[in-house]
């Protein structure tokens, strides 16, 4: 077996209405905690569903601000105002509240606060120096399981991305909460489920970092979410279904921060930097296009995800794998998201563009178990256009 390192988060409440405490789980963990600030969207905080938790931490005498300026795919510019606004209040610690957006800003508020190294000089693997102030994770997607990785995404020029990695960016607790998912509109269940469960696929099939705890994850995020992304999107009020995503998204970051994702990924930037399509459905759109090119180096890995996604295929490993890929196809279309990159604006001149750009996220690539050239990445999106 090849060696192997794992890191994750080191304490994780999974509860249904545990957010509403998260005062006295402050209380608890970090008794010195006087100025917290949560981070979110105007969207979610429009909900309400902040407010018991609000007042859960001003119960316990800690004062709580709210930085609620995270839009989605968060500009260099939001985080830095963020940051500059913690640092102002004197806050002392930091909670994410909402979507893989507001938990990415939340992470760098907490490291860039008090601390003197440049956002600009972060990006990339392992180039964070200094520490970063308590940091709590509360998603209110069950998606990008950003709640369980040390990875924050910031687009930092028009329409590019740049990932910040460093172990200070785990975060000391993660709370699922699925009372907090109950509003997701159908179609944001559908595509940041699907995310989660590329993420599962992605680090089951990394090239170089597999690992058997990965591996174990990966396989009982996909069963989880696999089993309830249905639910979720025809019955929207279904706590345990609900709970049953978070904790499957959950799992599946914590696999991926382990063993990284991979070519649908790469593929997925560059339609939601340069179309502004949402990370989930980004993915989506590639996903059985990827797979399918995957298929001649990766089927034994595929087969043996196939035995939770599509159990009735009993033949060869290549059948098997392809059976997955068609379960997963017929997903998308029954969940009524779209399946088409022209569905999303995207048209025949725009696909150089964007495969010139997939070109560009080598990190990503590079875990692919199939090397891809640009005519392979163009023939993919050529593929689902
Ligand atoms: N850090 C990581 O490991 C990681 C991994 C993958 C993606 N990402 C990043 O995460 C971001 C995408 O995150 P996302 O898909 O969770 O979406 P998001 O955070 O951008 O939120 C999407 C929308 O959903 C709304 N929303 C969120 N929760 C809601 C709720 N409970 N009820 C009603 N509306 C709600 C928000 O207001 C927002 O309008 C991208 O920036 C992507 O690059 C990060
Ligand atoms: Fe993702």
């Amino acid at each position: 077996m090849n060696h192997f390192e794992f890191q994750t988060v080191p304490h994780i409440i999974s509860q249904t209405g545990a957010a509403n405490h998260v005062g006295q789980t402050i209380a608890l963990h970090y008794p010195a905690a006087r100025h917290v600030l949560l981070v979110t969207d105007a969207g979610f905080l429009k909900t309400g569903l902040m407010q018991a938790a609000i007042d859960n931490i001003r119960a316990q005498q800690i004062e709580v601000s709210v930085f609620s300026d995270v839009v989605a795919d968060p500009p260099e510019a939001v985080v830095l105002a963020a940051a500059s606004q913690a640092h102002i209040l004197g806050i002392d610690l930091v909670v994410g509240f909402g979507g893989g957006s507001s938990m990415d800003v939340a992470k760098l508020i907490a490291i860039l606060t008090g601390n003197e190294q440049e956002l600009s000089s972060m990006y990339g693997i392992g180039n964070i120096k200094g520490q970063r102030l308590p940091l709590i994770q509360i998603p209110t997607t069950a998606g990008t399981g950003s709640e369980a990785t040390p990875i924050a995404i910031v687009t930092t020029g028009e329409t590019s991305k740049m990932g910040v990695v460093a172990p200070q960016l785990y975060a000391d607790i993660a709370i699922l909460d699925a009372q907090l998912t109950l509003g997701l509109p159908v179609a944001v269940s559908a595509a940041t489920g699907i995310d989660a469960m590329v993420h599962a696929i992605e680090a089951f099939t990394t090239k170089h970092k597999k690992n058997p705890m990965s591996d174990m994850l990966a396989k009982q995020a996909l069963q989880l979410l696999w089993n309830n992304i249905r639910t979720v999107c025809r019955e929207p009020q279904n706590l345990a279904a609900r709970q049953a995503m978070l904790l499957g998204a959950f799992l599946a970051g914590q696999s991926f921060a382990n063993a990284p994702c991979a070519a649908v990924h790469a593929l997925a930037y560059p339609i939601g930097g340069i179309f502004h399509v949402p990370h989930g459905l980004s993915n989506s759109l590639v996903l059985p296009a990827v797979l399918r090119f995957n298929a001649s180096a990766a089927h034994p890995h595929y087969a043996e995800l196939a035995a939770i996604i599509a159990p009735h295929e009993q033949g060869s490993s290549e059948a098997k794998s392809s059976a997955l890929i068609n379960a997963l196809e017929q997903l998308t279309g029954e969940l009524g998201i779209a399946t088409r990159l022209q569905q999303v604006g995207i048209k025949e001149s725009d696909l150089d563009k964007i495969t010139t750009d997939a070109m560009l996220q080598t990190r990503l690539l590079g875990n692919n178990p199939r090397e891809v050239t640009w005519q392979q990445a163009r023939a993919i999106y050529a593929e689902v256009l």
